[in-house]
C-alpha cells in the first residue's frame, strides 16, 4: 500500500482520465449563485476580512522553505485580490462552513476543466452536485480536497483559505473524502479499513469505531471480513465509515450510489441523511440526480465546468429547464 492511507484511489486521479465527455447540453437559463440572500454579509468582508484567512493559514502551516514562503506570499496576494469579488458575490467567507469561489482547475496545463465554479456549504447542509458525465463534478470535489492545484479562485473552510493544504492536512482540518472508485482497501478487513481512517489519531479509534458501527451496524458485524469480499453496497458503507473515523465536519462524497442496486442506492441516500443528522455537513456528487435532489437541502447543476443552475433540491426538481436538460423524461413522471 503506497498511498497516504486516508484516500485509497484518491491520489492517482488518473483513473478518470479516459472518462468520456459527451458535449453537454448548453444551459439556457441564467447562471445563479445565491447572491441576493446575503447582502448584509458583503459589507463585513473588506480588506481586513480578506487578510485574515491567509494570515490564519500561515500561522497554521508555516512555510518550511524559501520556495514555499514565496508560493505562500504569492497566494496571499491572490487571496487579497480575489476577496473583494468574493464579498460582492457571496458575502463573508466566514459565514460558510465551506466556500469554493470561481474555481479554475484542470489536469493538463492551460486546459481548464473547472471554468469558474462556485459552491457554498453552510453548517448542517446536504448539498448535491449533479450534471452530465464529464461536467467536472469529480474534478470539483478533488480540487476542494487538495488533489488538484487551484489555478484561480479561492476555497475557504470557516473563512480560512485551504487552497494550499494537502489532502492529509485537510483530513486533520475536518474534511473527509470518499472517492468515486477504489475507495476501500480490498485486502484489509473492515476493521483494518476503519483503522486506516483513524491513522492520524489512533487514540480515537475505539471511540470512533463504536460511533461508526452504530451508524452502520453491518460494519460491526462484518468487522473481521475482508472488504474485497463484500458487496458493492457494503463496500460503500466501509468507505463512508472510514471517512467518518476522523469525525469530519465536512464529508465529500463522489457518486456514492454508482453501480449499486436500487435497494442499496436508497440505503446510501438514507445513510447520508443519517450521517448529516449526526452533525456532518455533506457535499455529494450524484448521477442519480432526481433522488439526490430529493434528499438535498440545496443542489448545483454543473455543466462544462461552470454552475448552470443552483437552488433548493425542490426548486431544481421543479425547474422545467433542469428537467429538460438534466433530469431526463423520467423526472416528468411525478
Ligand atoms: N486524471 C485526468 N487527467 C486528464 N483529464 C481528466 C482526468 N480526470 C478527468 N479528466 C477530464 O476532466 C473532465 C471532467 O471529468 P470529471 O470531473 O471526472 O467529470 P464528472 O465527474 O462530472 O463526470 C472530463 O473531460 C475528463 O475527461
Ligand atoms: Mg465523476
Amino acid at each position: 500500500m503506497s498511498e497516504s492511507g486516508t484516500t485509497p484511489g484518491a491520489a492517482g486521479g488518473a483513473e478518470d482520465a479516459g472518462a468520456a465527455a459527451p458535449a453537454a447540453a448548453e444551459p439556457s437559463g441564467t447562471a445563479t449563485e445565491n447572491k441576493a440572500d446575503r447582502p448584509a454579509a458583503a459589507e463585513s468582508a473588506g480588506e481586513a476580512g480578506a487578510a485574515r484567512p491567509a494570515a490564519a493559514e500561515a500561522a497554521a502551516h508555516p512555510p518550511q522553505t524559501k520556495a514555499e514562503a514565496e508560493v505562500l506570499q504569492e497566494h496571499r496576494e491572490e487571496v487579497l485580490e480575489h476577496a473583494g469579488e468574493v464579498a460582492a458575490q457571496v458575502g463573508d467567507p466566514r459565514d460558510y462552513l465551506l466556500l469554493a469561489h470561481e474555481l479554475k482547475a484542470g489536469y493538463i496545463p492551460e486546459v481548464n476543466i473547472l471554468n469558474g465554479c462556485t459552491l457554498t456549504l453552510t453548517e448542517g447542509e446536504v448539498v448535491g452536485i449533479i450534471g452530465p458525465n464529464g461536467a467536472g463534478k469529480s474534478t470539483l470535489i478533488k480540487t476542494i480536497f487538495g488533489l488538484l492545484p487551484v489555478r484561480s479562485g479561492s476555497i475557504t473552510l470557516r473563512g480560512e483559505s485551504i487552497v494550499r493544504r494537502s489532502a492529509h492536512q485537510l483530513v486533520s482540518s475536518g474534511v473527509g473524502y470518499v472517492p468515486q472508485t477504489q475507495n476501500v482497501f480490498p485486502s484489509l478487513t473492515v476493521e483494518e479499513n476503519l483503522e486506516m481512517g483513524a491513522f492520524l489519531r489512533p487514540k480515537v479509534f475505539q471511540r470512533r469505531l463504536e460511533a461508526v458501527a452504530e451508524l452502520f451496524p453491518l460494519l460491526g458485524q462484518r468487522r473481521k471480513q475482508k472488504a474485497g469480499a463484500l458487496s458493492g453496497g457494503e463496500r460503500q458503507m466501509v468507505a463512508m465509515g472510514r471517512a467518518l473515523m476522523m469525525e469530519p465536519s465536512v464529508l465529500l462524497l463522489d457518486e456514492p450510489t454508482a453501480g449499486l442496486s436500487p435497494m442499496f442506492q436508497d440505503e446510501v441516500f438514507q445513510r447520508v441523511r443519517q450521517i448529516n443528522e449526526t452533525g456532518v455537513s455533506v457535499i455529494m456528487v450524484e448521477q442519480n440526480a432526481r433522488r439526490c435532489l430529493q434528499i438535498c437541502d440545496r443542489g448545483y447543476v454543473l455543466d462544462q465546468g461552470r454552475n448552470a443552475y443552483t437552488g433548493t433540491g425542490r426548486q431544481l426538481l421543479d425547474d422545467p429547464n433542469v428537467i429538460e436538460l438534466y433530469l431526463g423524461t423520467l423526472a416528468k413522471a411525478d
